[in-house]
């Protein structure tokens, strides 16, 4: 049997602005994580249980567009498996879907590895990323690479769309709690409505763009030298930065509030808005009260991070 696992992520600083080039912060978020099992099967064809997803179906009669049915397919193609082998895939996830954990690549990620692995191929942390991003680009238009990146490194990544990825240091760790809307993040619909303001007045959003991608550079400044606790004020930043992108939403602006009102350093929406997730930073003896808080203010499940 071969196993592997990816873990979730959140975006800290440059979301949106970065699918114009401009640099964003994320790491990963190793509380949640996609794990895939493969071992061989007696059965004919490649069985696919994901119980999280209630799916428990042979590979050949599930649509070619499932996410799933691509990565497989795209896998086998690329590197020229066949025929196919017979298989039993389980894939279970603590990522909520849709929420900006970046739970579709995660998954991606993790199967390939275990495919990779269970058949002997050797691939590289660089080709899976690769492999990653073209599924990404099936299901979410104009992707960034942000989300594959950080999932298949699984280390605090600097990224700037077209140039080699860096990771970051973190000079004194620091502690973020996520809270989730419970709302699913339109992040197509979002990455798209984007676009059709920056269409409209390309000299203001690019200007827009620039202040995001001045806070993440920043941002990449404070955590490397230890000064997180300078964050929080560029975290509020970029939070109204995103607000003015119309991809915050009401739900995410109460949570926000919340945990600022609680005693945060700094607080902002993370990934595609609208929906999914926010994040507060925190004094970590302060972690559970603002967690309380921001359930009382309507987050459907809270997570406490450590950035390391
Ligand atoms: C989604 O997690 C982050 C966005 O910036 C889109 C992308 O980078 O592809 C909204």
């Amino acid at each position: 049997m071969t196993k592997s696992s990816a873990p979730g992520k959140i975006i800290l600083f440059g979301e949106h602005a970065v699918v114009y080039g401009r640099p964003a912060l994320a790491v990963p978020v190793v509380q949640v994580h996609a794990d895939v099992e493969i071992q061989d099967s007696s059965r004919a064809g490649i069985w696919i249980e994901a119980s999280d997803v209630n799916l428990h179906a042979e590979l050949n009669t599930l649509p070619s567009d499932h996410p799933l049915a691509s990565v497989l397919h795209n896998f086998f193609f690329l590197l020229r498996v066949s025929p196919f082998p017979n298989l039993e895939i389980k894939i279970h996830s603590t990522i909520p879907v849709a929420s900006g954990l970046g739970s579709g690549a995660a998954v991606t990620v993790a199967l390939t590895r275990a495919l990779a692995s269970h058949l002997n191929y050797l691939i590289t942390d660089e080709q899976i990323n690769a492999f990653a991003y073209e599924i990404e680009k099936l299901y979410h238009g104009t992707p960034s690479g942000i989300d594959n990146t950080v999932v298949t490194y699984a280390r605090p990544v600097y990224f700037a769309r077209g140039q080699p990825m860096e990771i970051f240091k973190v000079g004194q760790r620091f502690t973020i709690v996520i809270g989730d809307t419970g709302l699913s993040a339109p992040t197509k619909e979002s990455v798209g409505d984007v676009r059709k303001l920056w269409t409209a007045d390309q000299q203001k959003w690019e200007s827009v763009f620039d202040q995001v991608g001045r806070i993440a550079a920043q941002a990449r400044t404070m955590i490397e030298n230890g000064r997180w606790k300078m964050l929080g004020e560029l975290m509020n930043k970029n939070h109204s930065l995103l607000q003015e992108m119309t991809v915050s939403s009401p739900e995410l602006d109460q949570l926000v509030e919340a945990a600022r009102n609680t005693g945060a350093l700094g607080a902002k929406l993370s990934g595609g808005g609208r929906g999914g997730n926010m994040i507060a930073l925190i004094e970590s003896e302060r972690a559970e009260s603002v967690a309380t808080s921001l359930r009382a203010a309507g987050a459907k499940n809270t997570i406490i991070t450590q950035v390391l």
